[in-house]
């Protein structure tokens, strides 16, 4: 699981700081678990293990130079590279082994506290500070903070607290780690000096820096007179995540179980006039915490530091994590209340010098860069920022994680691989691949922010937020290859339609619409070819009009209304499709007269005249039927006496005896409406009728037709199914 940091947590810091001025808050997830301490054992092995969070460079020999080199900051605002530490919290089995306690990470308080919080200043570039005492196993309620009549001292052991959280239940704060049945987390807290001396930026016996009179609030002793930020860490814990069943305990990395011995440290890797504004205007002014609130610092922020500036290997040569059959160095587990020193080994593991994927300077991803060369030389293409579900992907084809080395270049080749030319990286190192992506899914650059994990320099979209990259001349070739399938249909591309006129001519529009459903209709009236349009529309026709033309892949964008896992064209785009089962309409030339000798030929088309039908007269005759063909039309009009029979906008039939009335011949291009009742016939069109006339005929034989149809009416309405 990848840190994630709940601010939602650290949203309940009023009940205990009571007086909220304002401040920002940021969250830093871990840059390194180790017994590492620049501060207290600088080039050495320290004393106990450390969680520390800020800039990812922090080693042994961290100063401000150094930090201040830092390729990212594990905290929200990346213009701050300082390093915050403090002891890690194990869970210690009854059998005596141990375990890190989960955490999420530290977030990091700068208040404006103090009562000439107008006044405050920056911290000194460079400054460093401890603040408790690790050997602490009791409460001491002798030594205070500084104070006088108008401002009452406190004793500097509440410094620290703890907070067993409970959303359901207020919980009171201690200054020991008491209740640890915490349902919604355990938070251990460290407060700052915020009192500096004017001289010194680090003394050993801490005596540059001091507390307020109230810690949280109230006078700067003389002795210290500049007031800066007031600096808060709230560490996250989750104890209840650890099965207690067996009856152990909760100790921190330095053997205290009291949490009298917690402790934090800073040093300062600010970018100095960053801080200098962002005190100067958010630490009166920014009373919700929110770096946005603050233009210094969100002018830095990245939503993604925690996968960005991801967590150091280790620079010790030790086991930290895991299981563990003691705490790392010598540190005996005591619940005092007498101090306990920190145990000094005789022998230390070696410090290691990963491979420092710091030095080169890490650049800031940008989406300008919107072409990559991948390993096959295809090119791929920025298409956008794009919306993933967790049901139902954007991009449904092949996917691959690689969480070490993900890059734009390797999820296209993984992609190509497999005949796909559209992809998406997501979340630092996840990979999808698909034939298009819906515009629907559309999204602006901000949630597609995260580095990508095996390349710091390139975007790998976010939390369900893919970066989409089409692969450039494969477009086409893949819609063959791996295109959407619809039995007895064969996929031609992407297509496009309605900028300069309908590629194809009849629309059917359901919300439920699939590929299926249109293919279905193509097939059941015997067009050539159908589309999909804009999720929801099936589009088909016999001919495609000149003005339509192929289209990228990436322009059929659009999931099906009926099923999101097809793609149902896009917005003046078709889903093409060419309909395997055509068969070439016709006029039939004869038709003849089952069980007769007569026999009709085809006139040709007509048009329907302005004063009268084509088949017009006072003896005319017409009918309807939803299985409409020439053969039945003519067999009616032959049955009732007529030698003239035209059928016109697929299901009607005009009888006369005279012949055309009305209107005029025209091109047989409007006569290509398909007879209901055969695919392979056209039964006129709009206006339009197809004519067909009887050979041969005579008076006597049509009265002769007549007699007979008399006695066969009722018969003939159920056939043509007349209501
Ligand atoms: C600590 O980090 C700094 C900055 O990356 C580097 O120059 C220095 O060599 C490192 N020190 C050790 C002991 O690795
Ligand atoms: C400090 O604590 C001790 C022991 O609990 C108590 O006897 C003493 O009165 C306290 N002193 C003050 C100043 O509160
Ligand atoms: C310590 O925790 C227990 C519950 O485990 C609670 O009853 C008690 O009030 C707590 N003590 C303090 C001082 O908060
Ligand atoms: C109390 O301390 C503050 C801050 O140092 C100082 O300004 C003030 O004069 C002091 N008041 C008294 C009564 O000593
Ligand atoms: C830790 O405990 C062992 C055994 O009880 C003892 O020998 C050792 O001195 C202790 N170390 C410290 C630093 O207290
Ligand atoms: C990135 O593109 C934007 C918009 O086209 C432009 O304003 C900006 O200057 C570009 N940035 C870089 C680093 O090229
Ligand atoms: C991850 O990517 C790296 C760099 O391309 C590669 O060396 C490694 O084999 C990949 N790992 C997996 C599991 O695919
Ligand atoms: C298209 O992708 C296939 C793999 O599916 C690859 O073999 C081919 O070279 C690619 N064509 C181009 C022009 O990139
Ligand atoms: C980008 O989209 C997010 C929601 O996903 C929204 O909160 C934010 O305001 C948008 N930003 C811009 C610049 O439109
Ligand atoms: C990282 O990505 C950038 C931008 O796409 C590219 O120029 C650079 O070559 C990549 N670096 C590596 C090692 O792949
Ligand atoms: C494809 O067409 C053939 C011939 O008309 C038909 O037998 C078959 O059922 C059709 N297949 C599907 C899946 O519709």
């Amino acid at each position: 699981m990848k840190t994630s940091i709940s601010v939602s947590l650290a949203l309940s810091l009023g009940s205990w700081l009571g007086l909220v001025n304002a401040y920002w808050r940021m969250t830093c997830s871990v840059a390194q678990t180790g017994r590492v301490d620049p501060i207290l054992s600088p080039g050495s092995v320290s004393g106990h293990v450390h969680l520390l969070s800020g800039a990812t460079n922090v080693n042994t020999t961290s100063d401000y130079d150094t930090l201040s080199v830092a390729s990212c900051t594990t905290c929200s605002v990346q213009k701050d590279l300082s390093a915050y530490w403090t002891p890690l919290m194990y869970y210690q089995f009854a059998n005596g082994s141990l375990t890190p306690v989960p955490n999420d990470g530290t977030v990091v308080y700068y208040l404006g506290r103090g009562v000439d919080v107008a006044n405050a200043i920056p911290f000194p570039k460079g400054l460093k500070m401890v603040s408790g005492d690790s050997t602490v196993r009791s409460y001491d309620n002798t030594t205070m903070t500084y104070g006088n009549s108008t401002y009452p001292s406190r004793p500097v052991a509440d410094r620290v607290s703890f907070v067993c959280i409970d959303y359901t239940n207020e919980t009171p704060q201690t200054t020991f780690l008491n209740n640890t049945d915490c349902p919604d987390g355990l938070r251990a807290q460290i407060q700052f000096q915020s009192c500096w001396d004017g001289v010194n930026l680090y003394k050993s016996d801490q005596s540059h820096v001091a507390y307020l009179s109230q810690i949280d609030n109230g006078a700067c002793p003389p002795t210290h007179p500049y007031l800066m930020p007031h600096l808060f860490f709230e560490i996250y814990y989750f104890p209840n995540s650890m099965d207690t069943s067996d009856g152990g305990q909760f100790v921190f990395s330095n053997g205290d179980t009291t949490g009298y011995g917690f402790h934090g440290d800073f040093m300062d890797g600010w970018d100095n006039d960053v801080l200098t504004e962002a005190v100067a205007q958010c630490l009166v002014n920014d009373t919700d915490g929110v770096i946005s609130e603050c233009a210094p610092l969100e002018a830095s922020q990245d939503d993604y530091y925690a996968n960005n500036c991801p967590e150091r290997p280790a620079l010790v040569d030790e086991q930290v994590k895991g299981i563990l059959s003691k705490l790392p160095g010598c540190n005996n587990v005591t619940s005092g209340p007498e101090a306990a020193p920190q145990g000094i080994c005789s022998t230390e593991p070696s410090l290691i010098t990963p491979e420092d994927t710091d030095g080169e300077t890490r650049v800031k991803p940008t989406i300008n860069s919107t072409t990559v060369t991948m390993s096959s030389g295809s090119t791929a293409t920025y298409y956008g920022c794009y919306i993933d579900e967790t049901s139902g992907r954007a991009l449904s084809g092949a996917s691959t994680t690689n969480s070490t080395g993900m890059t734009t270049a390797l999820c296209g080749a993984y992609c190509q691989n497999k005949g796909y030319s559209v992809f998406g990286t997501e979340y630092s190192d996840e990979c999808y691949c698909g034939s298009s992506i819906s515009a629907s899914y559309a999204t602006n650059e901000t949630g597609c922010a995260m580095a990508c994990i095996g390349n710091l320099t390139e975007y790998c979209g976010g939390s369900a937020r893919l970066s989409v990259w089409l692969i450039s001349g494969n477009e086409t070739d893949s819609s063959t290859s791996s295109g959407p399938t619809v039995a007895n249909s064969t996929y031609i591309s992407c297509y496009s339609d309605g900028t300069s006129g309908r590629t194809l001519t009849t629309r059917t529009t359901d919300s439920s619409m699939t590929l299926a459903e249109c293919a279905s209709i193509a097939q059941t009236s015997n067009y050539k070819y159908f589309g999909l349009e804009y999720s929801d529309e099936c589009w088909v026709g016999n001919t495609l009009a000149s003005t339509g033309t192929t289209l990228a892949e990436g322009k059929c964008d659009m999931t099906c209304a009926g099923n999101t896992s097809e793609i149902c064209g896009g917005s003046n785009a078709l889903s093409l499709f060419q309909n395997k089962l055509y068969e070439q309409p016709g006029n039939p030339s004869t038709v003849n007269i089952t069980g007769k000798s007569a026999q009709f030929g085809y006139l040709g088309c007509y048009t329907e005249g302005t004063s009268g039908r084509a088949l017009g007269g006072s003896s005319s005759y017409s009918t309807t039927s939803s299985s409409m063909t020439v053969e039945l039309c003519v067999a009616a009009c032959y049955a009732r006496g007529y030698d003239y029979a035209g059928v016109e906008y697929s299901d009607e039939c005009y009888c006369n005896n005279i012949g055309i009335t009305n209107g005029a011949t025209t091109a047989s291009s409007g006569c290509s409406m398909i007879c209901d009742g055969n695919v392979a016939e056209y039964c006129g069109g709009s206006n339009r009728v197809n004519v067909y006339e009887l050979k041969n005929s005579t008076s006597a034989s049509r009265l002769a037709r007549r007699e007979q149809q008399h006695s066969r009416r009722f018969m003939l309405s159920h056939w043509f199914g007349l209501s």
